[in-house]
């Protein structure tokens, strides 16, 4: 088990559960850990991971640019005064509204996927940076995009040409290869594809993009994930496809669960032990609406490591069915948790690598309130 969180370091532990606890040092050093590997990159943080304004504050001091969704994300950036010119709009589909708001703040770059949306943005941010987003195969990872968001790769010149017509600047392309990807080769395949579509574009339009947009995806080694793909060894694969482009546009990613997935832990204490049918269940006072929305099996079962606060007091561990604490069925985090078995009401335990995908979410289902939030 691989945590980077170190539990010791947890002083707040007598602190009413459940809550949440960040490492603002260790979001710090996964950005860092980006910037070595991507080199010359310009990493924008997806801020849909974990939009908690010391999350948000500790990496555009760092320098980090930021991927931003909404006009909501905006104001938070706003607040903390960073500048239009360090942000994406990268939803590919947009509120005319929400463009123009982006447009008088100074954000000069804007995905898009289709004309209809290259025609809004000419209209509402006039002269602007365009760039569009391809579909790639997204099928190694638990999130896929390609359904809602993306066009063929046979559009993409037309869009790009189509901006242009429009007064835009064609800027670049953009791709998502999924969230939590398992493939290591998952980016230096879509770049790959990108050979004969640049070529095209210089050659038949004189069109040389700025841009090329690798988006996230970048995985957490969560319980639920069998391959163990280092950033290291995707910057590897990712370099070698970027070397056989025909020219280089400059690199630009949009990490968002790999920036934050393991700064953060959740403490929840157990309510009660209930014998049925074939399982021990614990149910806890934090539960998928608290933030482990992420373990719903929707939204991809994703178990997390989950560890006892104490150690066993007659050795020997079992499996545990763990729930949270509302009325609903679905509210249920694990089947097969290994604990102490003398697991009992009043033990805490630690959920981990739960930064990402998780406060952003919460719920305030049956009453339960936002769990609170402490940064170290
Ligand atoms: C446009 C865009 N960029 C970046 C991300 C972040 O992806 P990840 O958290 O997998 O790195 C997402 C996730 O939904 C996205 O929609």
């Amino acid at each position: 088990m691989r945590h980077k969180f170190s539990i010791d370091s947890l002083d707040v532990l007598q602190k009413q559960t459940p809550f949440f606890a960040f490492s603002l040092d260790l979001v710090k050093n996964r950005y860092q850990e980006f910037k070595t590997h991507f080199p010359d990159s310009i990493v924008n943080y997806a801020m849909k991971a974990n939009a908690e304004p010391e999350i948000l504050e500790v990496l555009a001091k760092e320098g980090a640019n930021f991927e931003v969704a909404s006009v909501y994300e905006l104001r938070m950036l706003k607040e903390l005064k960073v500048p239009g010119s360090k942000m994406i709009y990268g939803t590919s589909v947009k509120p005319a509204e929400h463009i123009r708001e982006f447009h008088e703040y100074g954000v000069e770059r804007y995905a898009a996927d289709s004309y209809e949306e290259v025609e809004k943005i000419a209209l509402a941010a006039p002269g602007s940076l365009v760039y569009i987003r391809m579909t790639v195969n997204d099928a190694g990872s638990v999130f896929k995009f390609s359904e809602k968001f993306g066009t063929e790769k046979a559009n993409v010149i037309p869009l790009l040409v189509r901006a242009k017509e429009l007064g835009l600047v064609p800027y670049g392309i953009s791709f998502h290869v999924g969230s939590q990807a398992s493939n290591p080769r998952a980016w230096a395949e879509a770049i790959e594809e990108l050979v004969p579509v640049l070529n095209e574009l210089d050659e038949k339009y004189g069109i040389k993009i700025q841009m090329l947009n690798i988006g996230g995806g970048f995985p957490c080694a969560y319980a639920s994930y069998e391959a163990s793909v280092t950033l290291e060894e995707i910057a590897t694969h990712t370099y070698e496809a970027y070397a056989i482009l025909p020219y280089k546009p400059y690199l630009m990613l949009e990490p968002g669960r790999a920036l934050v997935a393991e700064s953060g832990v959740l403490v929840a204490s157990v309510i009660a032990r209930v014998e049925r049918r074939e399982s021990t269940w614990l149910f806890l006072d934090a539960g998928v609406y608290s933030g482990l929305f992420e373990t719903m099996a929707y939204q991809g079962s994703t178990r997390y490591h989950v560890t006892s606060l104490r150690p066993s007091f007659s050795s020997g561990e079992k499996l545990f069915a763990l729930a949270g604490p509302t009325g609903d069925s679905p509210d249920v985090m694990s089947r097969e948790s290994m604990l102490p078995q003398d697991m009992h009401v009043g033990d805490k335990l630690v959920f981990h690598d739960v930064g990402a995908y998780s406060l952003v979410a919460v719920s305030p289902f049956n009453g339960f309130p936002k769990p609170d939030i402490f940064f170290l």
